[in-house]
């Protein structure tokens, strides 16, 4: 299959990096070339067969910077090392098309780009949130079709959101960050479900509602459910924001989303498998209150049959994550993995990855997935 040209930066540098696609912004390419990089850029807009890129590495490649849309298993993995390669960085947060053990049994780093997408990510899950709730992507089809025909009192009416309780399947970065945006912009209660309990959430809740309650305002309240069927069942919202791996494909499911609210509004942010997706066009097929409100899709880029036509779905694609600042940030992150880890340089992994966006960035990899399997130094 022909692919556009890789565009080729800084040609003289000893060592040899792939890019699979083009980045935003110019830093990363500046962070490869003071690491003594040539970099090749795939400019093909298309997903990249697994073949292509291992054409691309040829029998010569240090370092790799790919993309959440390919598998990298033992065949790229294979094809890395046997080209000498010592680095890779996804250029994403998540890592579900990563066999970590495939690249770890070659003794390649796995780099991602952690703490970029935070606020960004969690605000698209809010703007979902409320698209679903507020019925935006309805009314402004309706409008465009030219049907608006003068203000009425029951156009278009939604979910009001304020005071309501809204359920974090995933308490991590993101899902806090969620989670926060909705309690202190809208005054949500805070359920959520998590393998561990996140005392930083519960103790700022506190704080806040004990603030609230100096003001005379009703207190929001956040705990842990015991279980994710208690936290669906209780909420008015619920936002996804798990890990996929086996534990959490189609955890919401059929029998799962009958456990939620009539009126209940389901956002993903996470990734697409975690929903059962013909499920999910079924039951909003049988509950036209029922909302959701979806940035990741089951078999991305298609869709399930009947998803697209159902008027209580609000669908984007895949663009959680997608501001200038988070997209320049996470090319920074990669471009730093891969630069440190050729270096030879330790590795950072702590949650507060600031440093590597400033002018003097410290000498470590910003975050690193299988230092711990491989040993690598920690900074
Ligand atoms: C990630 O980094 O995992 C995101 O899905 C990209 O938007």
């Amino acid at each position: 299959m022909p692919h556009a040209p890789w565009r080729v930066v800084n040609p003289d540098a000893p060592r040899r990096v792939i890019v699979t696609k083009e980045l935003p912004g110019r830093r990363w390419l500046e962070i490869l070339a003071a690491a003594g990089c040539r970099v090749e850029v795939c400019s093909d807009m298309a997903v990249l067969p697994v073949e292509a890129i291992v054409k691309a590495i040829g029998e010569r490649c240090d370092g790799a910077i790919g993309q959440l849309t390919e598998p990298w298993g033992d065949t790229l993995f294979g094809a890395l090392a046997a080209a000498g390669g010592r680095a890779y960085s996804n250029y994403a947060v998540g890592f579900n098309n990563i066999d970590l053990a495939a690249a770890s049994a070659r003794r390649i780093p796995v780099g991602n780009t952690p703490g970029v997408l935070t606020e960004t990510t969690a605000e698209m899950a809010v703007a979902l949130t409320f698209a679903a709730a507020r019925r935006t992507g309805e009314a402004e089809r309706f409008l465009r079709a030219g049907r608006f025909g003068g203000w009425l009192p029951d156009l278009f009416l939604g979910e009001r959101l304020h005071g309501k309780t809204v359920g974090i399947v995933g308490a991590g970065r993101i899902g806090t960050a969620y989670a926060r945006m909705m309690m202190e912009g809208h005054k949500a209660h805070i359920l959520y479900c998590d393998p561990h309990r996140n005392a930083d959430l519960e103790d700022f809740a506190a704080a806040y509602a004990r603030f609230l309650e100096t003001r005379g305002e009703p207190p929001v309240v956040c705990r842990r459910a015991k279980t994710v069927a208690e936290l669906l069942a209780a909420s008015d919202v619920v936002s996804l924001h798990t890990l996929l791996d086996e534990s959490t494909r189609h955890l919401i499911d059929r029998e799962r989303l009958a456990l939620m609210k009539e009126n209940a509004i389901l956002i993903n942010t996470s990734r697409g498998p975690v929903v059962d997706e013909a499920a999910l066009v079924a039951h909003c097929r049988r509950h036209p209150d029922f909302r959701a409100g979806l940035d990741v899709f089951e078999k991305e880029p298609d869709l399930a049959a009947g998803l697209a036509d159902l008027e209580n779905v609000v669908i984007v694609p895949h663009i959680a994550s997608a501001t200038r600042w988070t997209r320049e940030g996470m090319a920074v992150l990669a471009a730093a993995n891969v630069a440190a880890l050729l270096a030879g340089h330790p590795v950072w992994n702590r949650p507060d990855i600031a440093a590597f966006l400033g002018d003097d960035p410290p000498a470590a990899a910003p975050s690193v997935l299988n230092a711990g399997a491989l040993g690598l130094e920690m900074f």
